[in-house]
């Protein structure tokens, strides 16, 4: 480890034109969090000050990211004239670190990994004064290329509109993260100029610079998926699959069973003990944690959720916020569960609603019973108590509570409170015609044949 300190400077001005849309790009999600939040959670594992530079208009950019890391320091870069120029609105955060080493990083590139950062600066130990991620792209068009002299030390930066067509034929491009020392960053911005195609200040002509000035660069190579930029939509879907494909590996390493990996989506966030089986087409939103040996089948659609240990869910189960479901619970096909704890070993095998309730321990809820928990206006609670069996069908118009081992007949439409242990029903009273069937089929069997004759 490189004993200099280390200031961040991420640059999310850019107007990220090419994602044609109202959210700024930096803003955009994977795996339910924003590029921004993914690039400054993995600086500050890192650890070192952070300095982010944003457009003039860009508040919503700059609060996602103090939310991330609450001491970064926000400069507004005031219009948009390139890469190197960004880096200067942070000026007074390179002025405070003058002996640190600077890593420029870019909003749009937020896949890069702690222990590339690591070696990219360990570069600068090694004795390069600017270290340059490079990496090999399957299609480089639109990445500046790296130059290289005979010898293999980087001499220049081609952006892909100032390249000639040798130059476009370079494999090995940038991926914009830099490593520098402050001063000579600072001494180098001061000689950038905007001699090109399309008239900004790039940071990238800072190695073509250097070269003049006796600054030594090199280049540190990194696969392909730590850097990918994000410019369109499109990346943003590879972004994503990338994230998601560490993110299954880690958790396969971890002890999680996955039948189809490929078809499980989780979140920035998502939690999964050892011993859980996720069977194929399983979607984890945001804030769900699962607990040791979970079975959850397929088709389950789960969110802001806690999943006990030995718990099985679906197939084709949903949870929504706020359902906890404790240790060994079974949560059936089609059963949707929010706001809703659900105590140990309690079952809801089929097609329910437990919306804003409390079941309690070994309770039984029998198929296609709903918690009637909105009037239109107000939310209520339906508690059942431990050991109670719903039959089927049955309605709870909250606020209601079932006493602990009550019994409830199928199709009841319950509406005030049960005692423990009692038999509640809410139903019409069934009636019954001896012989009434046969009769009314020999009546409908002549006046058919009756309207044939006629016809
Ligand atoms: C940039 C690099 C290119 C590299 C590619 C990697 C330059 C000149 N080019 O091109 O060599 O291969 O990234 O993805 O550096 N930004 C500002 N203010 C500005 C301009 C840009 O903050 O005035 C920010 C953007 O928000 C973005 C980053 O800098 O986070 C890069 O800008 P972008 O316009 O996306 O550059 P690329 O064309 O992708
Ligand atoms: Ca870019």
């Amino acid at each position: 480890m490189s004993s200099r300190p280390c200031l961040f400077v991420v640059l999310a001005a850019g107007k990220g034109t090419r994602m044609k849309s109202s959210l700024p790009k930096v803003l955009h999600k994977i795996a339910g969090q924003s590029m921004i939040a993914h690039l400054l959670t993995t600086a500050s594992e890192v650890g070192g000050d952070i300095a982010v530079v944003v457009a003039p208009d860009g508040d919503a950019v700059a609060a996602e990211a103090t939310r991330i890391v609450p001491d970064a320091k926000i400069f507004v870069q005031a219009s948009q004239r390139g890469t190197a120029d960004a880096v200067l609105a942070a000026k007074p955060a390179l002025e405070q670190h003058g002996g640190a080493d600077v890593v420029v990083l870019f909003a749009d590139t937020p896949l890069v990994r702690p222990e590339v950062l690591a070696r990219l600066r360990a570069a600068l130990d090694a004795g390069s004064r600017i270290a340059v991620l490079g990496f090999n792209p399957k299609d480089p068009t639109g990445y500046g290329r790296l130059l290289r002299s005979g010898d293999g030390a980087l001499i220049g930066i081609r952006e892909e509109k100032d390249a000639t067509a040798a130059e476009k034929k370079i494999g090995l491009c940038n991926s914009g993260v830099m490593a520098f020392r402050v001063p000579d960053l600072t001494g180098l911005l001061s000689r950038i100029g905007d001699a090109n195609a399309k008239g900004e200040y790039y940071l990238t002509d800072s190695v073509a610079v250097g070269g003049e000035m006796g600054v030594r660069a090199t280049v540190v190579e990194c696969r392909a998926d730590d850097v990918l930029g994000i410019n369109t939509r499109e990346q943003l879907a590879e972004a994503e699959a990338i994230w998601q494909a560490r993110a299954r590996s880690e958790m396969m390493r971890n002890g999680v069973t996955m039948i189809a990996p490929e078809t499980v989506w989780l979140s920035f966030d998502t939690q999964i003990a050892s011993d859980v089986t996720i069977e194929p087409n399983v979607i984890f939103g945001p804030g769900v944690t699962v607990e040791e040996g979970a079975q959850i089948l397929g088709f389950c659609h789960v969110e802001r959720s806690i999943i006990g240990k030995g718990v099985r869910l679906g197939p084709f189960a949903r949870l929504r916020p706020g359902a906890r479901l404790g240790e060994n619970a079974h949560i059936g096909n089609f059963v949707e569960v929010k706001n809703t704890t659900v105590g140990v070993g309690a079952k809801a095998n089929h097609l329910s609603y437990l919306g804003d309730g409390d079941v309690g321990a070994g309770a039984n809820i029998g198929a296609g019973t709903i918690f009637c928990n909105y009037d239109g206006f107000n939310k209520e609670k339906t508690e059942i108590g431990e050991g109670a069996f719903v039959g089927s069908n049955t309605s709870l118009v909250a606020p209601v509570k079932v006493g602990k081992d009550a019994y409830i007949g199928s199709g009841s439409v319950i509406t005030k409170d049960v005692s423990p242990g009692a038999l509640a029903l809410s139903r019409s009273a069934q009636e019954e015609r001896p012989g009434w069937a046969d009769k009314f089929r020999i009546m409908m069997t002549r006046r058919k044949a009756a309207q044939k004759n006629k016809s």
